[in-house]
């Protein structure tokens, strides 16, 4: 199939960017590196022994979708293209409506056209909210408490209408849990600007030296270790669903909405243990005030995507410190550090700028 990847320069885009290489596909990637590097696109021809093409886009803007469609004709859309933290979404909410949610229409309006009716869309277990009951299956209540988990839980929905309203169209929503890890040829990674979101960029980057300490929040959970437990999972293995989900649709012309996880809660003390054996050193850390917002336990049940799509995940918590350090230790800055030696060239723009080849 050719692919139309949308925010494949970004952490899962690209690693998803690989499987989808190996598995045969052409793919072509549209991203407006709001939160990625132009330099991923490199490390990906270096991995895959491909050329790539990538298109600097902003789903936002219509007529660069009208070309970019009009240039390709695609077979699915894999779309990643969003703005994910949860606590900017509460500051800027109106930002994230606008860049996820219109984004995502702008998108569907341009498939319609070009009458391209499959997508495999990035949805969150941030969908389900606070959980009543865990391990989550997809049966649980939707009710996201952010605006990020709104974006979401909003555009599953558009998704879902417009899939009602043309049989033709398929669809899998997929709800990720917490992806980790890197490539394990340390060539791409998970590179957050500022500081990071989540735990392991953030063990990561106190593990080399860029951070003095991880703060923990909370220890008084009613966990076994009195730390928040999450579903954590590796990229690869997540990547490797986003095939599974497409081959699915094209298979069956069913619609999906699936978690992906492992079906294991790992608390934070777990992780962190389990990195400091994988980097053979001691990760400092202070216990702090719980975070506004954070549950204490959520994790996944899987089976829907082991019966559907047959996926399971393969690769354990030790082989997600070992390649999430790897990727750290081999690029202690991330992509800038490259930036900063090598100079971007300048990107051929056509269409008044919409278009760049990156
Ligand atoms: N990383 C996680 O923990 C996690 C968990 C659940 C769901 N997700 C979802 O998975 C997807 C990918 O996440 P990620 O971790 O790779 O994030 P990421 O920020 O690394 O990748 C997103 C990519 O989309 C691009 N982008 C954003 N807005 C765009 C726009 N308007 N036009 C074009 N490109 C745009 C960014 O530049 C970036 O390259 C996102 O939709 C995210 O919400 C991520």
């Amino acid at each position: 199939m050719r692919i139309l990847v949308t925010g494949g320069a970004g952490y899962i885009g690209c690693h998803t960017c690989v499987v989808l290489a190996e598995r045969g596909h052409q793919i072509v990637i549209a991203d407006n590196f709001v939160n990625s590097s132009p330099l991923v696109l490199q490390r990906l021809g270096r991995l895959t022994q491909k050329v790539i093409a990538s298109h600097r886009v902003d789903l936002r803007d219509h007529e660069a979708l009208n070309t970019l469609f009009s240039t390709y004709r695609f077979d699915a859309v894999v779309h990643f293209a969003a703005l994910k933290a949860v606590g900017e979404s509460c500051e800027r909410p109106l930002d994230y409506y606008e860049n996820n949610v219109c984004g995502s229409i702008a998108l569907l309006q341009a498939m319609v056209r070009a009458k391209v009716r499959r997508i495999v869309f990035s949805s969150s277990a941030t969908v389900y909210g606070d959980p009543q009951q865990v391990p989550l299956d997809e049966a649980a209540a939707v009710q996201p408490c952010n605006p990020y988990g709104r974006t979401k839980a909003m555009i599953e929905q558009l998704i879902g209408d417009l899939c009602a309203s043309d049989p033709m169209f398929t669809a899998a929503c997929l709800r990720y849990f917490n992806p980790v890890g890197a490539h394990p040829s340390g060539l791409i990674g998970e590179d957050p600007s500022g500081i990071p979101n989540n735990l392991m960029p953030y063990i990561c980057q106190v593990a080399v030296g860029r951070r003095e300490q991880l703060r923990i929040f909370g220890n008084d959970y009613p966990t076994a270790d009195g730390t928040g437990v999450r579903d954590y999972l590796h990229v690869l293995d997540l990547a490797r669903a986003h095939a599974d989900a497409l081959e699915y649709l094209a298979d069956t012309g069913r619609n999906l909405t699936v978690n992906l996880g492992t079906g294991q809660g790992i608390s934070v003390l777990q992780l962190l243990r389990a990195f400091e054996q994988a980097c053979g050193r001691e990760i400092p850390y202070e216990i702090v005030e719980r975070r506004p917002g954070d549950v204490a336990t959520i994790y996944a049940d899987p089976t829907l995507a082991a019966s559907t799509l047959g996926w399971r995940t393969e690769l354990d918590l030790d082989a997600m410190c070992r390649d999430a350090w790897n990727w750290q230790m081999s690029n202690p800055d991330g992509y800038r550090a490259l930036e900063r030696v090598r100079r971007i060239p300048a990107l051929r723009t056509r269409r008044r700028g919409n278009i760049a080849q990156a």
